[in-house]
Protein backbone atom coordinates (compact mmCIF):
# COMPACT_ATOMS: atom_id res chain seq x y z
CA UNK A 1 0.00 0.00 0.00
CA UNK A 2 1.12 3.51 -0.76
CA UNK A 3 1.95 6.00 2.39
CA UNK A 4 -1.19 8.04 1.27
CA UNK A 5 -4.02 6.31 -0.39
CA UNK A 6 -4.30 6.92 -4.57
CA UNK A 7 -7.56 8.81 -5.80
CA UNK A 8 -8.17 5.81 -8.33
CA UNK A 9 -10.88 5.97 -11.01
CA UNK A 10 -11.91 2.65 -12.21
CA UNK A 11 -14.61 2.87 -15.38
CA UNK A 12 -16.63 -0.32 -16.13
CA UNK A 13 -16.73 -0.91 -12.24
CA UNK A 14 -19.58 -3.11 -12.17
CA UNK A 15 -18.42 -6.25 -13.74
CA UNK A 16 -16.14 -8.26 -14.83
CA UNK A 17 -12.28 -6.89 -15.47
CA UNK A 18 -13.62 -3.43 -13.91
CA UNK A 19 -15.31 -5.01 -11.20
CA UNK A 20 -12.33 -6.67 -10.36
CA UNK A 21 -10.12 -4.43 -10.32
CA UNK A 22 -12.05 -1.60 -8.19
CA UNK A 23 -11.62 -4.06 -5.57
CA UNK A 24 -8.22 -5.23 -6.09
CA UNK A 25 -7.49 -1.20 -5.36
CA UNK A 26 -10.00 -1.03 -2.18
CA UNK A 27 -8.08 -4.07 -1.01
CA UNK A 28 -4.54 -2.14 -1.30
CA UNK A 29 -6.28 0.68 0.76
CA UNK A 30 -7.09 2.98 -2.16
CA UNK A 31 -9.38 5.34 -1.79
CA UNK A 32 -11.86 3.85 -4.95
CA UNK A 33 -14.40 5.47 -7.41
CA UNK A 34 -16.21 3.14 -9.96
CA UNK A 35 -17.53 5.13 -12.74
CA UNK A 36 -20.63 2.65 -14.51
CA UNK A 37 -24.07 2.55 -15.76
CA UNK A 38 -24.77 0.12 -13.67
CA UNK A 39 -24.61 0.25 -9.48
CA UNK A 40 -23.12 -3.05 -8.64
CA UNK A 41 -19.67 -2.24 -7.78
CA UNK A 42 -17.62 -3.75 -5.15
CA UNK A 43 -17.95 -3.01 -1.88
CA UNK A 44 -15.89 -0.14 -0.39
CA UNK A 45 -16.17 1.85 -3.98
CA UNK A 46 -17.77 5.02 -4.29
CA UNK A 47 -20.45 4.29 -7.01
CA UNK A 48 -20.72 7.21 -9.87
CA UNK A 49 -23.40 7.20 -12.62
CA UNK A 50 -21.58 7.38 -15.60
CA UNK A 51 -22.44 7.09 -19.14
CA UNK A 52 -18.62 7.11 -20.52
CA UNK A 53 -20.00 8.08 -23.94
CA UNK A 54 -21.06 11.57 -22.85
CA UNK A 55 -19.15 14.11 -22.31
CA UNK A 56 -21.96 15.96 -19.56
CA UNK A 57 -22.23 12.19 -17.64
CA UNK A 58 -18.37 12.58 -18.07
CA UNK A 59 -17.74 15.80 -16.67
CA UNK A 60 -20.24 15.34 -14.06
CA UNK A 61 -18.87 12.15 -12.71
CA UNK A 62 -15.60 13.62 -12.52
CA UNK A 63 -16.22 16.47 -10.59
CA UNK A 64 -17.55 14.06 -7.53
CA UNK A 65 -14.17 12.07 -8.09
CA UNK A 66 -11.93 15.12 -8.13
CA UNK A 67 -13.22 16.46 -5.25
CA UNK A 68 -10.07 15.83 -3.26
CA UNK A 69 -8.17 17.99 -5.76
CA UNK A 70 -6.53 14.42 -7.40
CA UNK A 71 -6.43 11.65 -9.49
CA UNK A 72 -3.77 9.43 -8.85
CA UNK A 73 -4.84 6.71 -11.28
CA UNK A 74 -7.27 6.30 -14.14
CA UNK A 75 -8.52 2.81 -15.12
CA UNK A 76 -10.53 2.94 -18.43
CA UNK A 77 -12.04 -0.51 -18.22
CA UNK A 78 -15.67 0.27 -19.52
CA UNK A 79 -16.35 -1.59 -22.54
CA UNK A 80 -19.25 -2.90 -24.92
CA UNK A 81 -18.30 -5.83 -27.36
CA UNK A 82 -19.47 -6.19 -31.39
CA UNK A 83 -19.53 -9.64 -32.91
CA UNK A 84 -21.25 -10.67 -36.62
CA UNK A 85 -20.11 -10.23 -39.80
CA UNK A 86 -19.25 -6.86 -41.57
CA UNK A 87 -22.18 -6.70 -43.14
CA UNK A 88 -24.03 -6.76 -40.26
CA UNK A 89 -23.24 -3.79 -38.51
CA UNK A 90 -25.46 -1.55 -38.28
CA UNK A 91 -25.12 2.77 -37.91
CA UNK A 92 -26.50 2.00 -34.97
CA UNK A 93 -24.31 -0.80 -33.55
CA UNK A 94 -20.86 0.97 -34.83
CA UNK A 95 -22.44 4.12 -33.26
CA UNK A 96 -22.29 2.64 -29.95
CA UNK A 97 -19.40 0.43 -29.98
CA UNK A 98 -17.43 3.64 -30.59
CA UNK A 99 -18.98 5.41 -28.43
CA UNK A 100 -18.29 3.86 -25.22
CA UNK A 101 -15.34 1.70 -26.23
CA UNK A 102 -13.54 5.25 -28.03
CA UNK A 103 -14.84 8.52 -27.03
CA UNK A 104 -15.48 6.65 -23.84
CA UNK A 105 -11.76 6.58 -22.77
CA UNK A 106 -11.04 10.11 -24.54
CA UNK A 107 -13.75 11.75 -22.80
CA UNK A 108 -13.19 10.62 -19.19
CA UNK A 109 -8.81 10.79 -19.61
CA UNK A 110 -9.97 14.75 -21.10
CA UNK A 111 -12.26 15.27 -18.11
CA UNK A 112 -9.89 13.90 -15.67
CA UNK A 113 -6.22 15.50 -17.58
CA UNK A 114 -6.20 18.61 -14.89
CA UNK A 115 -6.16 16.35 -11.95
CA UNK A 116 -4.19 13.39 -13.29
CA UNK A 117 -1.82 16.63 -13.89
CA UNK A 118 -1.83 17.44 -10.24
CA UNK A 119 -1.13 13.93 -8.72
CA UNK A 120 1.25 13.55 -11.77
CA UNK A 121 -0.74 10.64 -11.92
CA UNK A 122 -1.11 7.83 -14.68
CA UNK A 123 -3.82 6.33 -17.03
CA UNK A 124 -4.49 2.48 -18.28
CA UNK A 125 -6.46 1.76 -20.82
CA UNK A 126 -8.06 -1.88 -20.83
CA UNK A 127 -8.07 -2.14 -25.23
CA UNK A 128 -7.81 -5.27 -26.74
CA UNK A 129 -6.04 -8.46 -28.58
CA UNK A 130 -8.59 -6.89 -30.98
CA UNK A 131 -6.83 -3.68 -30.76
CA UNK A 132 -3.30 -4.95 -31.47
CA UNK A 133 -4.13 -8.16 -34.09
CA UNK A 134 -6.45 -8.68 -36.83
CA UNK A 135 -9.64 -10.12 -35.29
CA UNK A 136 -12.34 -12.04 -37.37
CA UNK A 137 -16.27 -10.57 -37.39
CA UNK A 138 -15.07 -7.86 -34.55
CA UNK A 139 -14.66 -5.18 -37.16
CA UNK A 140 -16.31 -2.17 -35.50
CA UNK A 141 -15.22 -2.90 -31.97
CA UNK A 142 -11.48 -3.92 -33.43
CA UNK A 143 -11.59 -0.31 -35.31
CA UNK A 144 -12.41 1.23 -31.77
CA UNK A 145 -10.43 -1.16 -30.14
CA UNK A 146 -7.18 -0.27 -32.61
CA UNK A 147 -8.03 3.62 -31.94
CA UNK A 148 -8.00 2.97 -28.65
CA UNK A 149 -4.43 1.59 -28.47
CA UNK A 150 -3.11 4.37 -30.86
CA UNK A 151 -4.67 7.24 -28.70
CA UNK A 152 -3.14 5.27 -25.60
CA UNK A 153 0.20 5.49 -27.23
CA UNK A 154 0.19 8.99 -29.15
CA UNK A 155 -1.10 10.68 -25.75
CA UNK A 156 1.56 8.71 -23.79
CA UNK A 157 4.25 10.66 -26.31
CA UNK A 158 2.30 14.42 -25.75
CA UNK A 159 2.43 13.85 -21.55
CA UNK A 160 5.49 11.95 -21.34
CA UNK A 161 7.75 15.40 -20.83
CA UNK A 162 5.22 16.20 -17.96
CA UNK A 163 5.63 12.81 -16.14
CA UNK A 164 2.43 11.57 -16.86
CA UNK A 165 2.35 8.03 -18.13
CA UNK A 166 -0.64 6.60 -19.98
CA UNK A 167 -0.37 2.43 -20.88
CA UNK A 168 -2.72 0.36 -22.48
CA UNK A 169 -3.82 -3.65 -21.67
CA UNK A 170 -4.50 -5.94 -24.26
CA UNK A 171 -6.50 -8.76 -23.05
CA UNK A 172 -7.34 -12.30 -24.83
CA UNK A 173 -10.40 -14.12 -23.76
CA UNK A 174 -11.18 -12.92 -20.17
CA UNK A 175 -13.73 -15.18 -18.43
CA UNK A 176 -16.53 -12.21 -17.91
CA UNK A 177 -20.12 -11.42 -19.41
CA UNK A 178 -18.90 -9.97 -22.32
CA UNK A 179 -17.46 -13.20 -23.73
CA UNK A 180 -20.25 -15.16 -22.97
CA UNK A 181 -22.26 -12.73 -24.97
CA UNK A 182 -19.92 -13.55 -28.13
CA UNK A 183 -19.59 -17.12 -28.04
CA UNK A 184 -23.39 -17.38 -27.88
CA UNK A 185 -22.71 -15.87 -31.17
CA UNK A 186 -20.40 -17.90 -32.60
CA UNK A 187 -22.14 -19.81 -35.58
CA UNK A 188 -21.73 -22.25 -38.11
CA UNK A 189 -21.97 -19.86 -40.47
CA UNK A 190 -19.40 -18.58 -39.80
CA UNK A 191 -15.97 -19.57 -41.66
CA UNK A 192 -13.85 -21.62 -39.73
CA UNK A 193 -10.39 -21.00 -41.26
CA UNK A 194 -10.74 -17.40 -39.89
CA UNK A 195 -13.28 -17.92 -36.71
CA UNK A 196 -10.72 -20.28 -35.44
CA UNK A 197 -8.33 -17.41 -34.75
CA UNK A 198 -10.75 -16.36 -31.99
CA UNK A 199 -9.65 -19.64 -30.27
CA UNK A 200 -6.15 -19.13 -30.45
CA UNK A 201 -4.69 -19.02 -27.10
CA UNK A 202 -3.28 -21.11 -24.15
CA UNK A 203 -5.64 -23.60 -22.78
CA UNK A 204 -7.73 -22.41 -19.93
CA UNK A 205 -9.20 -18.96 -19.24
CA UNK A 206 -7.75 -15.86 -18.17
CA UNK A 207 -9.37 -14.34 -14.98
CA UNK A 208 -10.35 -10.81 -14.53
CA UNK A 209 -7.92 -10.64 -11.07
CA UNK A 210 -5.09 -11.35 -13.71
CA UNK A 211 -6.31 -8.36 -15.55
CA UNK A 212 -6.45 -6.51 -12.23
CA UNK A 213 -2.57 -7.76 -11.74
CA UNK A 214 -1.68 -6.10 -14.61
CA UNK A 215 -3.25 -2.65 -14.56
CA UNK A 216 -1.59 -2.57 -10.90
CA UNK A 217 1.83 -3.09 -12.08
CA UNK A 218 1.30 -0.24 -14.90
CA UNK A 219 -0.36 2.48 -12.48
CA UNK A 220 2.19 1.54 -9.90
CA UNK A 221 6.19 3.48 -9.08
CA UNK A 222 7.30 0.13 -9.89
CA UNK A 223 6.37 1.26 -13.33
CA UNK A 224 7.37 5.04 -13.66
CA UNK A 225 9.56 4.13 -16.26
CA UNK A 226 6.96 2.48 -18.26
CA UNK A 227 4.74 4.95 -20.57
CA UNK A 228 2.96 4.39 -24.45
CA UNK A 229 3.34 0.54 -23.25
CA UNK A 230 0.97 -2.13 -25.40
CA UNK A 231 0.77 -5.16 -22.63
CA UNK A 232 -0.95 -8.27 -24.29
CA UNK A 233 -1.96 -10.42 -22.34
CA UNK A 234 -3.44 -12.70 -24.08
CA UNK A 235 -2.40 -16.34 -23.87
CA UNK A 236 -0.09 -15.76 -26.98
CA UNK A 237 -3.51 -15.10 -29.11
CA UNK A 238 -1.28 -12.11 -30.73
N1 LIG B 1 -13.59 -10.20 -21.45
C1 LIG B 1 -12.71 -10.26 -22.44
O1 LIG B 1 -12.41 -11.32 -22.97
C2 LIG B 1 -12.05 -9.01 -22.93
C3 LIG B 1 -11.00 -9.15 -23.84
C4 LIG B 1 -10.36 -8.02 -24.30
C5 LIG B 1 -10.76 -6.77 -23.85
N2 LIG B 1 -11.79 -6.67 -22.97
C6 LIG B 1 -12.17 -5.33 -22.54
O2 LIG B 1 -12.22 -5.28 -21.13
C7 LIG B 1 -13.13 -4.27 -20.74
C8 LIG B 1 -14.04 -4.82 -19.67
O3 LIG B 1 -14.82 -5.86 -20.23
P1 LIG B 1 -15.39 -7.07 -19.37
O4 LIG B 1 -14.99 -8.29 -20.07
O5 LIG B 1 -15.06 -6.89 -17.95
O6 LIG B 1 -16.95 -6.86 -19.67
P2 LIG B 1 -18.21 -6.67 -18.72
O7 LIG B 1 -19.38 -6.66 -19.61
O8 LIG B 1 -18.16 -7.68 -17.61
O9 LIG B 1 -17.98 -5.23 -18.07
C9 LIG B 1 -18.13 -4.05 -18.82
C10 LIG B 1 -18.62 -2.95 -17.90
O10 LIG B 1 -18.70 -1.74 -18.67
C11 LIG B 1 -19.91 -1.09 -18.30
N3 LIG B 1 -20.37 -0.20 -19.36
C12 LIG B 1 -20.87 -0.53 -20.57
N4 LIG B 1 -21.24 0.56 -21.24
C13 LIG B 1 -20.94 1.62 -20.44
C14 LIG B 1 -21.09 3.02 -20.58
N5 LIG B 1 -21.65 3.57 -21.67
N6 LIG B 1 -20.68 3.81 -19.56
C15 LIG B 1 -20.14 3.27 -18.44
N7 LIG B 1 -19.99 1.95 -18.25
C16 LIG B 1 -20.40 1.14 -19.24
C17 LIG B 1 -20.90 -2.23 -18.05
O11 LIG B 1 -22.04 -1.80 -17.32
C18 LIG B 1 -20.02 -3.22 -17.32
O12 LIG B 1 -20.05 -2.99 -15.93
C19 LIG B 1 -13.86 -3.81 -22.01
O13 LIG B 1 -13.29 -2.60 -22.45
C20 LIG B 1 -13.57 -4.93 -22.99
O14 LIG B 1 -13.60 -4.50 -24.31
C21 LIG B 1 -12.45 -7.75 -22.49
Amino acid sequence: MSQQPRVVVVTGAASGIGHATAAMFVEMGETVFGLDIAPTVPDGVTYVECNVGDRGSVEAAIEVCSAGGRIDVLANVAGVVQFGRFETITEAEWDRVHAVDLKGPFLVMQAALPFIRAATGNIVNVSSVAGRVPQPYTTAYSAAKGGLTMLTRSLALELSPEGIRVNAICPGTVDTPIVAEVFEKLTDDLDTRVADRLMMMLSGTIAPAEIAAAIRYLSSQEAKFVTGAVLAVDGGMG
